[in-house]
């Protein structure tokens, strides 16, 4: 059975001459069981009348943001977003994806994609120009940053009598996308998830610190994917200007310090603990409580050990499936296998921060997981991708090691 079978799905239409496609997706998403809610823009009518949509999904197409026809149309926007399993646009115009890149909300599509919190597919169709302009790249990029998945275009034949890349994705990719998201989002449903990010500061006066680059973006993903898994996610982050993922509690910290009371307060009951974060290991010994003078100042900085949040998690280690990082620059997979055996850890997900372009502060990152009896490498990707293979393997293996413990 299809995972979208009795689900609600939202699909935005946008005016492209791709958008007669799209009847063909929701026909299929109909008779896969999907109850499917089409949203128009007012250029999307241009292409194709709201009644193709009506008579295929047997749903009211919406329009506009002011209709008020019956109860189900109070707050219609949010009404809409928050029943979705998964919204689809598509064809994603160049003018819908600069909308949604600044959350435009003056139509019911924007609204709605801005009050969504489901996994969000964007399948864009467009000129090849249009689609290989800078504006239009950096606007795709910031909206695969927050989460959305990008499917295409494709190259091929288009509109301009012209070939190349910019045809909207093949319907089975569109709808492989679609069951994909929506099979992960029941995953982790009933599941509490405590996620650590970024970096720490270790103040050595009111203005100066210890730290290091972490951005806080892995770990960031990896909560953001475990809530679009379904799961109740507390994400505890170090310093960063990026915002934490829509549906996870975060809680802001400064220093190791703040990062292990706030980790022991949270991890009671908690199911899955992954610690993303660079903890800075060392603090200076003494804080400075004004400005330090360069003339005063010891060359000397005497540092004391912060405590091993992980470890220390390992150590009294519950029912809670443990997964650390390592950022190594040597003996890459010894190195982490020492830390997974001495943290007593279920998973570690290892960077060679050696290599330029990953880990620290990169868009993507290059991994290697490891286990007691195994071991996976994963490719280059993004850090959303990484997360995505991240949380794939952790179901695989609590899911072996449940299937053991009824076996036992
Ligand atoms: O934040 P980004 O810019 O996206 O970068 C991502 C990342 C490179 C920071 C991330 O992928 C990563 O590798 N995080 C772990 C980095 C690290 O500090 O590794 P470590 O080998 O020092 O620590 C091993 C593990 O112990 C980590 O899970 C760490 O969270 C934990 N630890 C370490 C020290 C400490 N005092 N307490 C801890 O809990």
């Amino acid at each position: 059975m299809s995972s979208v079978a009795g689900r609600t799905l939202v699909v935005g239409v946008c005016g492209g001459i791709a958008a007669y496609k799209v009847a063909g997706i929701v026909s299929t998403l109909v008779q896969r069981g999907a109850d499917v809610h089409v949203v128009m823009t007012e250029a999307a009518q241009r292409f194709v009348a709201p009644l193709t949509f009506h008579a295929l999904s047997a749903n009211r197409v919406h329009t506009s943001l002011w209709e008020i026809r019956d109860r189900e149309d109070h707050v219609l926007h949010v009404t809409l977003a928050h029943r979705a399993a998964a919204l689809l646009i598509a064809p994603a115009t160049a003018d819908a994806i600069a909308k949604l890149v600044h959350g435009y909300a003056e139509d019911l599509l924007g609204a709605v994609a801005l009050a969504a919190r489901c996994p969000m597919i964007l399948a864009p169709a467009m000129n090849s120009s249009m689609w290989e302009h800078p504006a239009t790249r950096a606007n795709v990029a910031a909206l695969r940053a927050r989460g959305w998945q990008i499917v295409g275009p494709e190259s091929g034949f288009l509109a301009e009598r012209e070939r190349g890349v910019g045809r909207l994705a093949a319907e089975e990719r569109i709808i492989a996308a679609l069951e994909d998201a929506v099979a992960r989002t029941h995953e982790l449903e009933g599941q509490h998830v405590l996620v650590t990010a970024g970096a720490t500061r270790e103040a050595i006066d009111p203005v100066r610190f210890i730290s290091n680059a972490s951005t806080g973006a892995m770990g960031i993903e990896i909560a953001r994917e475990a809530t679009l898994r379904g799961a109740q996610v507390d994400l505890v982050l170090g310093p960063t200007h990026l915002d934490p993922p829509h549906g996870a509690r975060a809680h802001r910290v400064e220093s190791a310090r703040e990062m292990h009371e706030r980790v022991m307060a949270l991890r009671e009951g908690v199911h899955v603990i992954v610690a993303a974060a660079a903890v800075a290991d060392w603090r200076p010994a003494v804080i400075f409580v004004q400005k330090v003078k360069k003339e005063d100042v010891d060359p000397m900085l005497r540092l004391e050990r912060n405590p091993d949040i992980l470890a220390q998690l390992g150590a009294a280690k519950g029912a809670a499936f443990l997964v650390g990082f390592a950022a190594e620059t040597e003996h890459v997979e010894e190195h982490a296998r020492e830390k997974l055996a001495r943290k007593r850890l279920d998973l570690i997900c290892v960077n060679d921060v050696s290599q330029p372009g990953i880990g620290f502060a990169s868009a993507e990152n290059e991994m290697l997981l490891l286990w007691e009896h195994g071991r996976e490498p994963l490719e280059r990707a993004s850090k959303r991708e990484i997360a995505a293979r991240i949380w794939d393997r952790i179901a695989t293996l609590r899911g072996a090691e449940r299937a053991h413990e009824g076996e036992a």
